[in-house]
Order: structure tokens, then C-alpha cells, then sequence
């Protein structure tokens, strides 16, 4: 602990503005340590970048991005051809060094030559996103840009994240967002280090994955009449060819898109929402919910949300099914299968319902739900697979293996039980909600108020847990939610700046975390956006 206290304490120094010095590289998320060398690397066109066959991927990434901006076509060598290495980056894999865990890297920039060593070939690929940084921001434009000398600061950086999962959440069943944009915003995580994105892919208002035994679910429950949600039509062009709106990818898009992420370090988690928030399943499918429609209208008007029947064997055989096909196409660990807000109306009232109640011996539905997490985690584990769910699969009971993510509480309680928790708490990490309270300069949203000092502000470690459960915290993540957010560019306006803090506090050391220094650094990001077209939400920091 002293050890880091000192090294962090040695960081603040460097950061602090000296008179006269040069300005400190803005890179977000703060790395664990910075220490300011002399001299500074010049990029040319007969700069060699060195790779091993374990670090190549991230040597050709970076030649990719170092490229559009400079116009030099760097080559990637395994060995380099000018004996005294002058002028080469070099990329490689290290276990020399003790302080390296995963996802960890060294970067040391000198007039020379630049290093970066990781503990892994993340670790090599988050040290370039870091070197990226500390070029010249126009090193983000997509077009030559000249003028520009590319010259990276002399500097010795040691860095590791402080959480494993680093993580954002789409929905893209509100609104259908295409392949191209869910790839754009997977090279904006990793840009902020960020490793794991969540794929809300169904909700009640659209089933927008391909499962090939059961075509209606994307025939059917990926289009609805209009854009919905009292939007302008004109908001969106996610129309089909005859005027519905939606969308769907395709298990070939998937699979790409899986492969991309993959490249790019980032994990991703699905999610197959059950039993509620599923119309647009049993839309296509009715005979899978306890009335045989979509939803229920009670006496008095209300409706109840799409619950699938947990009394029907079919039910457990549709979700069979279809979880069999989804978890063939995500390699990662968890599968995420929702399990928030499920109204338990139907099931109340469900003649076979209330037989599966009394069979198992269930006391009341919250039971009846949680025998309905059980079973599906028991699919999920035979599979080799983790299930994940939102904070309400704790009712009745948490099935044996599951995950929490929670954001609306129970992270203390299961992690003291041993299970793994991802922290998603509405008051930190709610992208949905307005950046401003000033309403009038806002795009119109779901409510709330998240501003970005909010985010910053996020402690994914629950002051209440004790130290030795704290493990179980796996990280933490944002998510977007999109009822109101009808194309790509409002994605980008709801997840930037806001993103750049949440990556801090899921990477930065937690005693680094320095709100006015953040403040400071940002700038710099706001440039490297604009080189990239990216809408972000430039206002005063609130
Ligand atoms: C949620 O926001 N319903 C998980
Ligand atoms: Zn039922």
C-alpha cells in the first residue's frame, strides 16, 4: 500500500502544471504511473515497427491507425533491419516484469525508440491506445493531414486496469442501430480501455438477433408499424422495404461482429431478455406466454408486460433453443438473460403457472421466478457458459452459479454468497438520463440526471462489502438504454464525454482519481473526437 501511495503521490507532482513545462500528456484513463523522460520520439516514414508473432495483431492495429493521418506506410517486421534499432517501435510480451498483471503494460517513449511491453497481447493493445494518445490529436483524422510534426513526448508509463470488466451496455431493441455502428462504437471502447460490451439485443420493443429454428422472431418481433416512442419518423432510417420500422443482424453479422470485438479486446455479453420485457418475442411465438397473446389487459386497462408462461414445458424448450443458437455464437464467458421488471400478473392468474407452483413446492411467484432463472442457468452451465443477470434474478432465491449485475441493488448480499457481481448502479451509470438540468439545451430523454462529474464520481466497490468478498466485484459498466435515442450520432452524444469518465473509474487507480485533472486532460479527448467525427456533448462540466 505505501509503495503505491508513493507512486501515486509521484504522479500528482508530475501532473501539477509547472510553469514554463510542457503540458503532461492527456491521456484518459490516467495511467497508474507517468514519469516524464527527456527528448521525444519523431515518427518518419522509415520508422520500423518490431513485433513478435504473440504482439503482431496490435503492431498491424497500430500501423492501421498511425497510417490515414501520417501517410507512412509502416511496415511490421519481426526483426529490425537497421542494426542499432534507431527509430523502431517495439511491440512485444513480457514476464520480467512483477508489477504486470493482466491487461497490464510498459510504455517507455525515448528519442530512440518507443517500447511497449505487456503482460499480454491486451496489454501490448491498450499500450498503443495509450501511445496513440500521446501523439498530436490530428492523429485521429481519417484523411492525411499534413503540417503536423508527429512527435511523441519522452515518458515512462506503467499501467493496469483496476477492474477486469470495463464495460457498456446497447440497446439496440428500441432503436436498431447497423452492423457498421455497433462496430464504430466497439473502436470507441477500446479506445477508452474498455473490454466488455453488452448487447441488449431484445426487449419488448424488438427481437433484432437471427435464430434460424424459429424465423418469426426476426420476421415478426424486429419491426414494428413506426419509429415509436412519439419520435419524429425522420429521426431514423432503420426502415425496411416496406415502411416498418426495425432491424435485425443476421448470425453471419454476428459472427463478424463477435470477431471484430475480438480483435479489438472487447468481450461480448448478449442478452436474451426473459421471462419479462418479451413481447416481441411471444409477438411472434404468443402460444410461449401464459394467455397466448403478446401481453395481458386487465380489468382495469393495465397491461402486462410479455412474460413467458413458466408453467408450459414449451416455454423451457423455445428458450432451449434459442440459447442453444446464441451461445454457439458468443465464445465469452457470461450470457447475460435479463430478468429485471417481470410483473407476475399472468402468473398469478396462470392455471399452469400455479401448477408448476404447487409441483415444486413454490411459495409465492417470486419463487416461481427464481425456479425459472434456475433451470435456464442450468442450460447456460451445460454449455461451459456463465448466466448473468439484472439485480431482480435475486428474488426468490439466486440460482447456484449466477451473476448479479445490479442496478438497483444486491450487490453486497450475493457477492457475500460468493457470486460475481458487475456494478451498474442507475445513479452512476445510467446513459439514458440527461447530461444537464437544463432541459431546453438537451435532446429530449428518459429523465434523470447524470452529468459527467457524476460519473466520475462512480465507486464500483460498495463501501458496505468487506474486504474479502470485494473480488467478486468484477467492474463495473454504463448503460444505454434507447427509447429516445433513434440513431447513431445520439448514441454517440449520450456516451461521450460520459464514457471517458466511467472508463476512468473503471481503470484508474482509485486514489488517482482527480476530478479537476480529469477536467483538464479532457479537452484533448474533445479534439480527438472531432478528428474523428464523433458527437459528443460539449457543454460546460457539470
Ligand atoms: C433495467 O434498467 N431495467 C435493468
Ligand atoms: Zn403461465
Amino acid at each position: 500500500m505505501k509503495l503505491t501511495f508513493l507512486r501515486l503521490a509521484s504522479l500528482v507532482l508530475l501532473v501539477a502544471p509547472l510553469a514554463g513545462a510542457a503540458p503532461l500528456p492527456a491521456i484518459i484513463p490516467l495511467p497508474q504511473t507517468v514519469i516524464a523522460r527527456e527528448g521525444a520520439f519523431r515518427l518518419s516514414p522509415q520508422t520500423q515497427i518490431i513485433a513478435e508473432a504473440a504482439t503482431r495483431d496490435s503492431a498491424r492495429y497500430l500501423a492501421a491507425h498511425l497510417k490515414p493521418a501520417t501517410g507512412f506506410a509502416f511496415k511490421v517486421k519481426s526483426h529490425p533491419t537497421n542494426p542499432s534499432a534507431q527509430g523502431a517501435i517495439f511491440l512485444r510480451l513480457t514476464t520480467a516484469n512483477p508489477h504486470l498483471r493482466a491487461e497490464g503494460y510498459a510504455l517507455t517513449v525515448t528519442a530512440d525508440a518507443i517500447t511497449i511491453e505487456g503482460a499480454d497481447d491486451a496489454g501490448v493493445f491498450y499500450g498503443v491506445q495509450t501511445l496513440l494518445q500521446l501523439l498530436p490529436p490530428q492523429i485521429y483524422a481519417t484523411n492525411l493531414v499534413t503540417g503536423v510534426d508527429w512527435q511523441v513526448p519522452g515518458v515512462q508509463i506503467e499501467d493496469q486496469p483496476r477492474f477486469a470488466w470495463r464495460g457498456l451496455m446497447l440497446d439496440v431493441s428500441r432503436h436498431f442501430y447497423t452492423k457498421t455502428e455497433v462496430e464504430q462504437l466497439l473502436d470507441l471502447m477500446a479506445q477508452q480501455k474498455l473490454n466488455t460490451f453488452h448487447w441488449h439485443l431484445v426487449d419488448d420493443q424488438g427481437w433484432r438477433i437471427e435464430i434460424k429454428k424459429y424465423p418469426r422472431l426476426t420476421e415478426v418481433g424486429a419491426w414494428r408499424s413506426g419509429v415509436g416512442f412519439k419520435l419524429d419518423p425522420q429521426s431514423t432510417t432503420s426502415y425496411g422495404k416496406d415502411g416498418r420500422y426495425g432491424g435485425f443482424y443476421t448470425q453471419k453479422d454476428i459472427r463478424e461482429v463477435v470477431a471484430y470485438a475480438q480483435s479489438l479486446h472487447i468481450t461480448i455479453v448478449p442478452e436474451i431478455e426473459m421471462p419479462g420485457h418479451s413481447i416481441a418475442s411471444l409477438s411472434a411465438y404468443p402460444e410461449n406466454s401464459c394467455s397466448g397473446g403478446p401481453y395481458s389487459i386487465d380489468a382495469t386497462g393495465g397491461v402486462f408486460h410479455g412474460v413467458y408462461c413458466a408453467g408450459k414445458e414449451e416455454t423451457f424448450a423455445f428458450l432451449t433453443d434459442v440459447l442453444d443458437e446464441v451461445m454457439d455464437l458468443f465464445p465469452g464467458q457470461y450470457i447475460h438473460i435479463g430478468g429485471d421488471e417481470v410483473p407476475k400478473d399472468n402468473w398469478r392468474k396462470c392455471e399452469l403457472c400455479q401448477a408448476r407452483m404447487k409441483s415444486e413446492g413454490l411459495k409465492d411467484e417470486h419463487e416461481l421466478q427464481s425456479y425459472f432463472i434456475r433451470r435456464i442457468e442450468k442450460i447456460v452451465d451445460a454449455h461451459g457458459h456463465h448466466l448473468i443477470g439484472w439485480s431482480e434474478i435475486r428474488e426468490g432465491g439466486l440460482a447456484p452459479s449466477a451473476a448479479v449485475m445490479d442496478w438497483i441493488g444486491g450487490a453486497v448480499e450475493a457477492a457475500t454468497n460468493g457470486h460475481n457481481v458487475v456494478m451498474s448502479p442507475t445513479k452512476y451509470s445510467y446513459f439514458d438520463h440527461y447530461q444537464s438540468t437544463n432541459h431546453t439545451a438537451e435532446p429530449h430523454a428518459i429523465g434523470g440526471y447524470l452529468p459527467l462529474s457524476q460519473v466520475y464520481a462512480f465507486e464500483p466497490l460498495p463501501a458496505r462489502l468487506p474486504a474479502k468478498f470485494q473480488s467478486h466485484i468484477l467492474g463495473g459498466q454504463a448503460n444505454l438504454w434507447t427509447e429516445y435515442v433513434a440513431n447513431f450520432k445520439h448514441v454517440q452524444y449520450m456516451v461521450f464525454p460520459r464514457i471517458c469518465a466511467l472508463s476512468e473509474a473503471l481503470w484508474s487507480p482509485r486514489d488517482a482519481r482527480d476530478w479537476t485533472g480529469f477536467q483538464q486532460r479532457l479537452p484533448a479527448e474533445f479534439s480527438r473526437l472531432d478528428e474523428q467525427g464523433i458527437n459528443y456533448r460539449k457543454g460546460s462540466s457539470e
